[in-house]
């Protein structure tokens, strides 16, 4: 599986550390909730803004996959 790699450059957020904040996040029903708690933790998406949709991507993926 795709494991490492930097969804958010500016915040150097990468695919595993949205998957560790998401561990803390209890209801999986809702991507956009989910995303700001991601936030909240690594702070993705808080600079230019441009990863704002692969960072959804991959949280619907991980939510999927649970
Ligand atoms: S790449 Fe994530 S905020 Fe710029």
């Amino acid at each position: 599986m795709v494991e490492n790699y930097m969804v958010c450059n500016c915040k150097q957020v990468s695919y595993a550390d949205i998957a560790n904040a998401l561990d803390q996040h209890k209801d999986l029903s809702n991507v956009l909730e989910a995303f700001e708690d991601v936030q909240k933790v690594t702070h993705c998406s808080t600079g230019c803004g441009g990863c704002h949709q692969k960072v959804l991507d991959v949280i619907s993926q991980i939510m999927m996959g649970k």
